[in-house]
């Protein structure tokens, strides 16, 4: 069995005021046990909340890491081993928006995905497509290839230690979410996709879905047999609405 997984991928947002308060109503969420639940603030909160959920069953994560594990001359970056120091279990690797927005490629998720897992992290590898592409029926053939880039290079076995998440570009900050039979298909296909290396990798990886997940629409979506979890971006601002995500994902 697959334990479920929430993630809560903070993304640009917050300043002291707002993360304290935002820590303090997680605090005050009944979050299933079943559940492992993970949230990713900028790095400049990841003391602030770490410090805050702390004796709460939340991991914290780096939202972004360096492609180098170690510490060097790299203005601006973080890198791996700086999360693993500073307390991080895990972190994001391949979010859409650093793909298209800030032009990383392939090779660069590959190599951010052996170092973090080179100091200790769980990468949690995103994939997906944009509407174009959708539209285009190519949808797995850009699945396919992002996760084939990591396979290749790394092995199948390093997804014993790592999570991927599916979340369609087009379902980003929109408020469309995919129905759980469209994530569904990409979900099973990509569990195909590894299983076609091993079987049994594939059947304990966690995928979990992104894109729009809220309160509303989580249960649903979490129901179907290859969704394990949710990476949650805007609803997890809201520590009511995230709350009652994770409580989705439980039994
Ligand atoms: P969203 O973001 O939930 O705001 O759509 C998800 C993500 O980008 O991880």
């Amino acid at each position: 069995m697959r334990r479920p997984l929430v993630a809560g991928n903070w993304k640009m947002h917050g300043t002291r005021a707002s993360v304290a308060e935002l820590i303090n109503g997680l605090r005050q969420q009944v979050l299933p046990a079943d559940v492992e639940i993970a949230v990713f603030p900028s790095c400049l909160h990841i003391a602030q909340v770490l410090q805050g959920v702390a004796g709460q069953v939340v991991a914290v994560g780096g939202q972004n890491c360096a492609v180098d594990p170690g510490q060097g001359a790299l203005t601006g970056e973080v890198a791996a081993s700086q999360l693993q120091d500073a307390g991080c279990a895990l972190v994001l690797v391949g979010h859409s928006e650093r793909r298209l927005l800030l032009g990383e490629t392939d090779a660069e998720v590959v190599c951010k995905f052996a170092a973090a897992q080179s100091c200790g992290l769980t990468p949690l590898l995103c994939v997906g497509e944009t509407l174009e592409q959708r539209e285009a029926g190519k949808t797995l053939e850009v699945v396919g290839a992002q996760l084939a880039s990591v396979v290749s290079a790394l092995g199948i076995e390093v997804f014993t230690r790592a999570v991927v998440a599916y979340e369609p570009v087009w379902a980003i900050g929109s408020g469309l979410t995919a129905s759980p039979e469209q994530a569904q298909q990409v979900h099973a296909a990509i569990r195909a996709q590894l299983a076609g290396h091993s079987v049994e990798v594939a059947c304990a990886v966690r995928i979990l879905y992104g894109g729009s997940v809220k309160a509303a629409n989580a249960a649903e979506l979490f129901g179907m047999p290859d969704i394990d979890g949710g990476l949650v971006g805007g609803a997890s601002l809201n520590a009511d609405e995230f709350g009652a995500i994770c409580r989705a994902a439980g039994n």
